[in-house]
C-alpha cells in the first residue's frame, strides 16, 4: 500500500481526491495526502480542521473484493492498526471509541471516515480517510475542541514525525488487510475489543432521531454495536455517537 502517492499542499478534501481518483481506476493502495484541507469532513457531515504543518490527512484507496456489508470491519481495522502504530512511534497507549474514535486520556488523537463506491452486491473502491492530530500545540485547537481533542506531540511532550507515523500506519493497515483477507474478521475483532473503551460500560448511543442506554456488549462481525437495555433486549447500533459517564 502506499506505493502511489498523491501529495497535495492543500487541496479541499483528500476524501474527495480519492473518490475522482478511484473513477479514474486508480490501483488499490493509492494514498493522497495533504498538508491542509480546507473543507476536511468528519462523520455525520461534520468539519474536520485540518490546518497547514500539523496533522496527518490522508485517504486510503482499497479495493477489496467484497460485498458492501463488510465496508465497518475496514474502520476498525484500520483503528487497530493505528493504535499500533502510535504505540510503536510515540509509545502512547491508545483507546478505541466506537465506531472510529482513536483517545488519549479521553481525548480525540484520530478520526477515521469509511466511503464506499459499491452496488448491492461488491465493494468497487474503498476510501479510508484518516485525520490524526500530531503536532498541535494546545493553542492551535480552535476553543471548541480544547475538551476534545488532543495531539499526540502533547500527549508525548515533544515533537512526533509525521513521516514516520504514516509509514507505520500503511504497513500495519497492509498487515492487518492481508490477516483478514487470509483469516478472517476473528483475529482482529478480537484485537480491537481489547482496545475498546465502550465494551462492558454504560453507555448512551444517539442517533440521528434516537438514543438508547444500555450496556455495550461488543461488536458483531459487520463491526456492528451491540448493546443491552435494562430490559435485557440486545439492540443493534448501526452509526451513533457514544456516551457514558
Ligand atoms: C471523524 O472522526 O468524524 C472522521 C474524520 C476523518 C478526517 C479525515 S482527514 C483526511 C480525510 N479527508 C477528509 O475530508 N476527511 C478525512
Amino acid at each position: 500500500l502506499g506505493r502511489n502517492i498523491v501529495f497535495y499542499q492543500t487541496l479541499d478534501s483528500t476524501q474527495k481526491i480519492a473518490h475522482q481518483l478511484a473513477q479514474e481506476s486508480a490501483p488499490e493502495g493509492t494514498l493522497v495526502i495533504a498538508e491542509e484541507q480546507k473543507t476536511g469532513r468528519g462523520r455525520m457531515s461534520r468539519q474536520w480542521y485540518s490546518p497547514p504543518g500539523t496533522g496527518i490527512w490522508m485517504s486510503l484507496l482499497l479495493r477489496p473484493e467484497l460485498p458492501p456489508q463488510k465496508a465497518p470491519q475496514f474502520t476498525l481495522i484500520t483503528s487497530v492498526a493505528i493504535v499500533q502504530a502510535i504505540e510503536e512511534v510515540c509509545g502512547l497507549q491508545v483507546q478505541i471509541k466506537w465506531p472510529n474514535d482513536l483517545l488519549i486520556d479521553g481525548k480525540k488523537i484520530t478520526g477515521i471516515l469509511t466511503e464506499l463506491q459499491a452496488d448491492s452486491e461488491r465493494i468497487y473502491s474503498l476510501i479510508i480517510g484518516m485525520g490524526m492530530n500530531v503536532n498541535q500545540k494546545q493553542a492551535d485547537f480552535p476553543e471548541e475542541l480544547h475538551e476534545i481533542a488532543t495531539s499526540l506531540a502533547l500527549a508525548k511532550g515533544e515533537p512526533v514525525s509525521r513521516a514516520k507515523l504514516v509509514q507505520r500506519v500503511l504497513f500495519h493497515i497492509e498487515r492487518y488487510y492481508k490477516m483478514y483477507m487470509d483469516k478472517g474478521f476473528e483475529p482482529i475483532k478480537l484485537l480491537w475489543e481489547s482496545y475498546a473503551v465502550t465494551i462492558g460500560k454504560h453507555i448512551t448511543a444517539r442517533t440521528l432521531h434516537d438514543s438508547i442506554s444500555g450496556v455495550a456488549l461488543g461488536i458483531t462481525d459487520e463491526g456492528v454495536l451491540l448493546l443491552e437495555d435494562k430490559d435485557g433486549v440486545v439492540h443493534p447500533i448501526y452509526s451513533a455517537d457514544i456516551e457514558w459517564l
